[in-house]
């Protein structure tokens, strides 16, 4: 995901649309599906550019883009919680001049207050709310969007660590209590140990691991997976004063909770700098991830006379660190073919050891990329886990050169299917052009049966490749035509499992049309593009027939993607796939928003801008539940324009149109009431 040379070359208008694109992307695999696919630096790198982008260009600025959001929408499955007080983020420093800012600011702010510090490590986890009435666990919510969370109340119950009841005397009769629930790594790799041996994918990291143990339907799944918890904060209160963050903390473990031993009050930013230092040293032999220390101001009094900019404290800051690096010798570079057929170089290493975790295998991104950097086979190179996910090679070390090392070409034929490799204009990723390639059809059923798309559950890519191999398929649309038999043929199938899949299987026809056209795997076509391409053509058919002009045409839609589908569709084969899929039955009808019908059938909305009390996304599910339509762009067809903070060319549109313009206090109203108002 690095910028290539190509990508430099696009206009700031075309690179802001490419960068959304991969950050709606990341922040969907990340915060719903507990899967990254780039590393925590890899995104903020993305979000830094696409912002300083937005700075340079005023005009490329929208109320759509990820830069006005905080990720993480409530995933299907849980019961949304509104947090009584917003759970907040927190700015980022990554240097000793970085903190001394924030420092100096603070001081601007309250100049004459006596200022002392309280640093805590931060807990690479996920951050929860835990409410106690009369002193029992009553509500745990995850964070969520910072405004509204998922209640995961039954999940939380199963967390030892989560105390059931308080202790001690008096007991606040409300009490909200902040913290982290984590996965130690030993727990994280015996789990993992465990995943391998039965065939399941692996978590990336502990993180990963502890979000996606805790956002478990069945809460049976939750309580064998080893989570903690470590308290640190209060929301809110009643019945007990608190002064400070210290005070908080010595009585969050009075109540019960786990607080991290290593939390420390000191005087100035020189002891709380030795703090980062002396944790950063020390971060390998801990037994759970961090990724930095917190650094909050101690007095609630200040604190509160600090306040907030847009999500952020400003009484508190986070201290990075700096992604950990190794050198290792670069053995051999190979490529794997992706699902649109890219080629995708990667580094084989000597194994080293980075920060506690073996490292075999790295990215090397595309050909530029390794020719940029100028990395040989053979080279000593250094190495880095950034968000500890997928590790990158740095840079070669030039000076420990030997001249033996080789200069890298990308083979000219596929490894899978042996097509010649091609490069098109202006891309920056060579690709394998046949689309019957083993290796693409591999990955387009592993899109095909994942959750955001057909859901299948069952369908690992081990049985996936047992079924492309014996030839019971030879593309995904052949699923549906399975049965039991030709399942318990294949290794390892046994015939409950077998029965398990044709269900499965045969329950994914009636998926969302979205979700149909997600499953697809057309270039660009996200799960949130899907979804506008659904409300706006409402079938399969009609999609297929429209032009590329009619594609752009479509608020949401650019015109790389428009291209994109237009030249999926245009392909035989592709038509020949879809149409084995209607004639399994699988959806071809967008089922109207507000199908079920509620008081609000029979209303379209739009709505834009943002909202202060709730993201977009979930105002708009609320409207849904009541049976509303939501429009996918302005047009006459939309009853009411619900304006939030710095709308943009939606209200124009709609104050030309004469479409009534709303505000956020009326659509809570309508939200409230389920009525619109008389
Ligand atoms: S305080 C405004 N303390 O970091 C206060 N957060 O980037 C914010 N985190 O969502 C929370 N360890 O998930 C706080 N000792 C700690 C923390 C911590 C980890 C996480 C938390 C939060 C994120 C903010």
């Amino acid at each position: 995901m690095a910028l290539s040379a190509q990508d430099a070359e696009l206009s700031p208008a075309q690179r802001a649309e490419q960068l959304r694109h991969e950050i709606e992307q990341a922040n969907y695999n990340y915060h719903v599906l507990d899967n990254p696919t780039i590393s925590d630096g890899e995104y903020d790198a993305l979000v830094r550019e696409l912002r300083a982008l937005e700075e340079r260009f005023p005009e490329l600025r929208s109320d759509e883009s990820p830069t006005q959001r905080v990720g993480g929408d409530v995933a299907r499955g849980f019961k949304p919680v509104r947090h009584p007080r917003p759970m907040l983020s927190l700015a980022n420093a990554f240097n000793r001049d970085e903190l001394q800012a924030w420092y100096d600011r603070v001081l601007r702010l309250v100049p004459n207050a006596a200022l002392t510090f309280v640093v805590e490590p931060k807990i690479d986890g996920l951050a929860i709310a835990l409410t106690y009435r009369d002193g029992d666990f009553v509500l745990g919510a995850t964070r969520g969007s910072g405004i509204e969370g998922e209640d995961v109340t039954e999940n939380l119950r199963t967390v030892k660590e989560v105390p059931q009841h308080l202790h001690g005397e008096p007991l606040p009769r409300l009490l909200e209590v902040r913290g982290e629930i984590y996965m130690p790594t030993e727990g994280f790799e015996a789990l993992n140990a465990r995943r391998a041996e039965e065939g399941q994918t692996l978590f990336a990291n502990p993180r990963n691991s502890a979000a996606g143990s805790l956002r478990q339907l069945d809460p049976q799944v939750t309580a064998g997976r080893p989570l903690c918890l470590f308290a640190y904060a209060v929301g809110q209160v009643d019945g007990v004063r608190l002064e400070s963050q210290w005070d908080i903390l010595q009585h969050l473990r009075q109540w019960g909770f786990p607080v991290n031993g290593l939390d420390q009050e000191v005087q100035t930013l020189d002891e709380v700098w030795a703090f980062c230092q002396d944790l950063q040293e020390r971060r390998d032999r801990l037994p759970y991830e961090i990724d930095g220390c917190v650094v909050k101001i101690n007095s609630l009094a200040i604190q509160d006379e600090l306040g907030a900019v847009g999500r952020e404290p400003r009484w508190a800051i986070a201290y990075k660190f700096p992604p950990r690096q190794s050198t290792t010798r670069l053995l051999d570079i190979r490529v794997n073919v992706g699902r649109t057929g890219t080629i995708n170089p990667y580094a084989v290493l000597e194994p080293v050891v980075i920060g506690g975790t073996t490292v075999q295998l790295a990215t090397l991104h595309n050909e530029d990329d390794i020719h940029r950097k100028d990395i040989r086979i053979g080279d000593r190179v250094i190495v880095q886990r950034a968000g500890d996910v997928i590790p990158q090679v740095v840079k070669p070390i030039v000076e420990d050169r030997t001249g033996s090392e080789e200069i890298y070409r990308l083979p000219e034929f596929c490894p899978s299917c042996g097509a010649r490799i091609v490069r098109p204009e202006g891309e920056a990723m060579a690709r394998c052009p046949n689309g019957a390639c083993p290796a693409q059809l591999v990955r387009t059923l592993e899109h095909f049966v994942s959750e955001p798309a057909m859901d299948i559950r069952g369908l690992g890519i081990r049985v996936g490749e047992e079924l492309l191999n014996h030839g019971l398929i030879r593309s995904p649309a052949d699923l549906y035509r399975l049965t039991r038999q030709d399942l318990i043929t294949l290794p390892g199938i046994q015939e409950k499992s077998a029965d398990n899949l044709v269900r499965a299987i045969a329950t994914s026809t009636g998926r969302p049309l979205a979700n149909v056209i997600f499953a697809l795997g057309i270039r660009y076509v996200g799960l949130q593009t899907a979804e506008l391409l659904a409300h706006a053509f409402g079938s399969m058919e009609e999609l297929r027939q429209a032009s590329r002009e009619q594609l752009e045409a479509v608020e949401g839609i650019g015109s790389k993607t428009a291209a994109s589908i237009a030249e999926w569709m245009a392909q035989p084969q592709n038509a020949a796939y879809l149409d084995a899929l209607r004639d399994a039955g699988v959806t071809w009808e967008d089922q109207p928003d507000g199908g079920e019908a509620g008081p609000l059938s029979g209303t379209t909305f739009l709505l834009t801008g943002r909202l202060e009390s709730l993201t977009r996304g979930q105002a708009e599910a609320r409207l849904r539940d009541l049976g509303a339509t939501i429009a996918p762009g302005m047009s006459k067809g939309v009853d009411y324009l619900v304006a939030g903070a710095d709308a943009g060319s939606k209200l124009d549109k709609a104050r030309k149109m004469g479409t009534p313009v709303k505000d956020e206090d009326w659509l809570l109203s309508v939200i409230e009431t389920g009525k619109l108002p008389a």
